[in-house]
């Protein structure tokens, strides 16, 4: 009997100590399974009483229940202090300090190109016009022949383009290398009058410098309507011009040719950066700005319109070559690289003064 008892003593003891040691639940329970599991010994001991004297059982049943109960106790206290303990490390590796301010994104701003582009539409649209867009894969036909510029004409060699393969099998496709193209679209598909403005992406076989690129923008205008005389066109380029570069900015035209328009003139404005007086960006005061003219007669025939009742003005210029000039930058491939650096510094900056 005593040593049943002896065994019972021993086994509380290295239970007890074993408990104390485990150092997760997953031990805990092992040593949980090993003292008073299924197959432990206590539980044998239990099941043998009833082959002790009756002495012996009154002695070894209670200590022996004593130890299952006092063995549970203390795997279910250790294991609060396990999951207690466990938390607090949880709590410490996943520490959210909700007083930290937050990441801003950056904030992003539109480029230049498309400020200018916004603004110089911004100008017309308040002279009436509204703003038509096209294509960036014309037909040679919306490009050039309808502008009066047949294939052997010799103002192509100056727009030599990127052709795209028609998947059709018809005629190839390609870049188109002006705005132009957009006025043809407008003319072919409406009556006039006609006031539209149109803004885009165009295209040249050009090797890029500090003045070109294979791509560039541009915005252009025109005006279909009974009566209008070249005197309109010098009017609307006026107000043009202040609005796109400052109350005082004054115009010249300067004589010059394109396939489409007769007469065609190139426009000049005063130098915005120094008033006319001449700088080192202008040298004589002027600076060439586009291109404009009468739309010639057989561009309103190619179009399906009378030139006997109607008359037109177009004028057209490049996007880059505004924005160089308005924010003084010296190479034009700046503004297409994309380096925040540069971007940056256009940032709420006006486009007009
Ligand atoms: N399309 C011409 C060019 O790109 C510019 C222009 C437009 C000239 C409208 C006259 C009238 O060179």
């Amino acid at each position: 009997m005593s040593s049943l008892m002896d065994e019972l003593a021993r086994l509380r003891e290295s239970a007890m100590s074993d408990v104390a040691a485990a150092g997760s639940t997953e031990e805990l329970e092992e040593v949980s399974v090993r003292f008073v599991g299924r197959k432990a010994r206590v539980n044998e001991i239990l099941k043998g009483i009833r082959g002790l004297e009756d002495a012996d059982k009154r002695v070894v049943g209670p200590a022996a229940n004593a130890l299952r109960k006092d063995v549970e106790e203390a795997v279910r206290s250790r294991r609060e202090q396990l999951e207690r303990e466990r938390e607090v490390v949880l709590l410490a590796t996943d520490r959210l300090d909700l007083t930290l301010t937050g990441r801003r994104p950056p904030r992003g701003a539109p480029n230049p190109l498309t400020e200018v582009t916004r603004s110089l539409e911004d100008v017309f649209v308040g002279l009436g016009y509204e703003v038509a867009e096209g294509p960036e894969v014309e037909t040679d036909w919306n490009n050039f022949q309808a502008l009066n510029t047949p294939p052997d004409h010799p103002a192509r060699s100056e727009m030599d383009t990127f052709y795209v393969p028609n998947p059709h099998g018809g005629p190839p496709g390609l870049l188109r290398t002006h705005t132009s193209p957009v006025q043809v679209r407008v003319m072919s598909s409406r009556t006039p009058p006609i006031y539209v403005v149109c803004p885009g992406r165009t295209f040249r076989r050009d090797t890029a410098d500090a003045t070109h690129s294979p791509m560039f923008h541009q915005i252009e205008l025109l005006a279909v309507d009974e009566g209008l005389s070249m005197a309109d066109l010098r009017g609307t380029l006026e107000a043009f011009a202040e609005g796109a570069f400052g109350r005082g900015t004054r115009i010249r035209l300067v004589p010059h040719f394109f396939p489409f328009t007769e007469p065609s003139a190139e426009l000049e404005v005063s130098c915005p950066l120094c008033r006319g007086t001449g700088c080192s960006q202008c040298a004589s005061g002027w600076l060439e700005i586009g291109g404009a003219g009468m739309v010639d007669p057989n561009v309103l025939v190619n179009v399906g319109i009378d030139p006997e009742r109607y008359t037109g003005f177009a004028f057209g210029m490049g996007i880059e070559r505004v924005a160089m000039i308005r924010y003084g930058v010296a190479d034009l491939r700046l503004f297409f690289e994309a380096d925040v650096r540069f971007l940056d510094q256009f940032r709420g900056i006006p486009v007009t003064s």
